[in-house]
């Protein structure tokens, strides 16, 4: 076994920094239940014909014609401006006409939305399709009232509660594009993305729950106009959607003239009708912002004809979902998962979506089961995270419920494959497929996953390339690596999909040069075949074709599942007073997958105390929000740094995670590492938070970490 790692060590350090030697033991293969085959929606191979290369861009009709279209588009795929894709142009159509309106003569009656509070002793909220209708015109004509109109933007801030999915179907009646930032992040981060989006109206609630608390959620609606109007934006009018009506469970005051109840606003549009305005495929959806290499996020803006089809087309054939399903997607609507496959994929397809409002483990590991047994839900999808939090602290409780899943999916981070096991084994039951899905905010949906009836599982992969969508594997000088060669690289689309970000709000440029500009030889050229995407990831592919990611290529840290840049880590701490420099690097942890380790050096004439530290993180808190609370902050004496003053994040990095530092005979101030291992090292071996040995994937990770820097 030693043996074994220092061989894959000599033979990694002699490859470029990209093109990492990956040996893995290859995973047996789970082929898919008779019975799941039989009902599948994709049980018949042909459909790979008809999204072979050869019939692209067209083969993208099969998913669009799973829509109401006002009107039929002239050219598929638009390719004048690449890399800036317009895909269905000339058709025209609305997404809360096809998600709401156009099941109700068949299915009014239906549960469109069952939501889950976290009380346990709460009644569930049912609304069928006709209610759904009621709220989204009713509250859409609320908006209208307020002068919002197509094209203006509108921030949301809310948690996970019916009235999110009716605000976004609301504004897409409109043509109004809505951008729902995660209600985890703090008020400030929210301001940064009002101000960015230029939105005037804030949407949010005035609390919800979390781990059994009723959380003030209004008081981030303050911080969050304040930090726009810093940046410049004026916030007119503060919408507050209420947990329980008629009563107001935050205790921020209501700002006189800003802030006005939605319930209040409702009571005049009674039975409103608004027509669904009928916008052109190509008109913007939505924003949703993700963690880059700088700074300030990016405004992933997504399309309305592209996307949907998209979304629905992934939804019926990736995650099998059909009109009598009872789905339930297990994440945030405040991420693009939540966005795509809790709120439009499967309302577009018709379904019964379930959200549900806390935490997986609340009031016990076995709560998502439990809601599972109740509400008979068929089709389960989460992250990697929940599933290894769940198989910590409740391994056994899956058995003690009776649900049947047909099918479940997993998205966000690899999975591992003992955890995989947990999953199809116990909570699965050994009785439903296992979809692996990579994607991105980028992407829109699904790109990287098998068919779950003619693909078998195996565990640890995400599969091959979705329908349509064609992946290769390229080293950095743009030469494709053959599969089976053992050999990582950086994993590209080569050419575009319906469902990918049509650019980076007020960023075009920054579209262009984050996601094309690696790869593209002639910047004027109108052919698809000249702009790959680059997705920012690590992938290997094995001889059979599936593909195994391995992580971000970049300066992001994925926590649980959620991108953190480390610029916007470290330019919180560098809000600190005494702060001189900060470093944010990734340290490996058995639930989260990664969590966050800031090193800080001092200015001089301070010293490192217990107030430093936490200014850090309360700084870190109040910008982005506490998923982003570093699992530790070590005050050093100084960074590592090259000759010319760059930090060099791989060093610390492998001094927080007990891996080999490496080379260092580079750095100006090589005497400082031996520094801080003792330092970091002895602290962590007194704390008991000695990580295990890393992996090959996690060693080679944290060895180039920041090499993009
Ligand atoms: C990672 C989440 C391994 C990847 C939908 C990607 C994955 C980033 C997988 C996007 C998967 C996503 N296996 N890694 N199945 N899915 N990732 O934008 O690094 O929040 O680039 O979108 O998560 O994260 P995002």
């Amino acid at each position: 076994m030693a043996d074994d790692v220092q061989d894959q060590a000599d033979e990694s350090a002699e490859s470029s920094e990209a093109t990492i030697a990956v040996h893995w033991r290859e995973e047996g293969y789970y082929p898919p239940p008779p019975k799941f085959i039989g009902q599948a929606n994709a049980s018949d191979p042909a459909i790979l014909n008809r999204f072979a290369e050869e019939n692209f861009p067209e083969c993208f009709r099969e998913y669009a014609d799973l829509l109401h279209w006002d009107k039929y588009w002239d050219t598929t795929l638009d390719t004048s401006n690449a890399p800036f894709w317009r895909w269905f142009v000339g058709g025209k159509l609305n997404v809360s006409y096809n998600c709401v309106d156009r099941h109700l003569a068949a299915d009014r009656n239906k549960a469109a939305l069952i939501w889950v509070g976290e009380p346990e002793d709460e009644a569930d909220v049912v609304i069928t399709y006709q209610e759904l209708y009621r709220r989204v015109n009713e509250f859409a004509a609320v908006l209208r009232d307020l002068g919002l109109q197509a094209g203006d933007r509108v921030t949301l801030h809310m948690p996970m509660v019916p009235e999110l999915p009716v605000t976004m179907l609301a504004c897409a009646r409109l043509g109004v594009v809505h951008s729902q930032v995660f209600a985890g992040f703090s008020g400030g981060a929210c301001g940064g993305r009002i101000a960015d989006s230029g939105s005037k109206v804030l949407i949010t609630m005035d609390a919800y729950y979390r781990s059994g608390d009723l959380l003030d959620h209004k008081v981030k609606a303050d911080e969050a106009v304040e930090a726009a109007r810093k940046e410049g934006q004026e916030v007119d009018k503060v919408l507050v959607w209420r947990r329980y009506a008629g009563q107001y469970s935050a205790k921020t005051p209501m700002v006189e003239g800003r802030d006005v109840f939605v319930d209040e606003l409702l009571a005049d549009h009674k039975g409103a009708v608004v027509e669904p305005v009928s916008l052109d495929a190509t008109a913007p959806l939505f924003l949703m912002y993700t963690s880059g290499t700088t700074g300030r996020p990016k405004g992933c803006q997504h399309s309305t004809g592209g996307y949907l089809s998209y979304v629905a087309g992934t939804s019926k054939f990736y995650q099998d979902i059909h009109p009598d399903d009872t789905y339930w997607c297990m994440a945030d609507i405040g991420w693009i998962t939540g966005h795509s496959y809790i709120v439009y994929g499967p309302l577009a397809l018709g379904t019964t979506t379930v959200l549900y409002e806390g935490t997986p483990n609340y009031p016990d590991a076995g709560r998502p089961w439990r809601i599972a047994e109740r509400l008979g839900v068929t089709i389960f999808h989460t992250s990697p995270t929940a599933i290894r939090m769940l198989r910590k602290v409740g391994p056994d409780e899956p058995a003690k419920y009776n649900y049947h899943f047909k099918a479940m999916t997993t998205v966000g981070e690899p999975i591992e494959p003992e955890v995989y096991r947990w999953y199809f084994n116990k909570v699965g039951k050994g009785e439903a497929i296992i979809t692996d899905t990579w994607w991105q905010t980028e992407t829109g949906g699904f790109i990287g996953t098998g068919l779950p009836a003619l693909f078998p599982m195996k565990p640890g992969s995400c599969g091959p390339a979705a329908l349509g969508i064609y992946l290769d594997i390229l080293d950095e000088n743009g030469e494709s690596i053959p599969k089976g060669s053992g050999k990582a690289g950086n994993i590209v689309a080569r050419a575009p999909w319906p469902g990918i970000f049509q650019t980076i709000w007020g960023q075009p440029d920054r579209f262009v040069s984050t996601y094309f500009a690696k790869y593209n030889k002639d910047p004027d050229s109108t052919d698809w075949h000249d702009w790959p995407y680059f997705a920012g990831d690590g992938a290997v592919q094995a001889a059979d074709g599936y593909f195994r990611i391995l992580g971000r290529v970049d300066d992001v840290i994925n926590v649980a599942g959620h991108r953190l840049g480390t610029k916007e880590l470290e330019s919180s701490a560098l809000r600190v007073e005494e702060v001189a420099e900060a470093a944010a690097v990734p340290v490996v942890d058995d639930v989260r997958g990664r969590m966050v380790e800031m090193y800080v050096a001092l200015k001089p004439g301070y010293t490192a105390n217990a107030e430093v530290e936490a200014k850090v993180k309360e700084a870190i808190e109040t910008d982005i929000g506490k998923i982003a609370r570093p699992k530790n902050i070590w005050i050093v004496p100084d960074m590592p740094k090259t000759r010319s003053g760059k930090i060099m994040r791989r060093v610390i990095a492998a001094t927080s995670n007990f891996s080999d530092v490496g080379d260092i005979t580079t750095l100006a101030n090589p005497e400082v590492v031996e520094k801080i291992r003792q330092q970091v090292q002895g602290a962590k071996h007194a704390k008991g938070e000695v990580p295990r040995e890393l992996t090959e994937t996690e060693e080679a990770e944290i060895k180039s970490f920041g090499a993009e820097a």
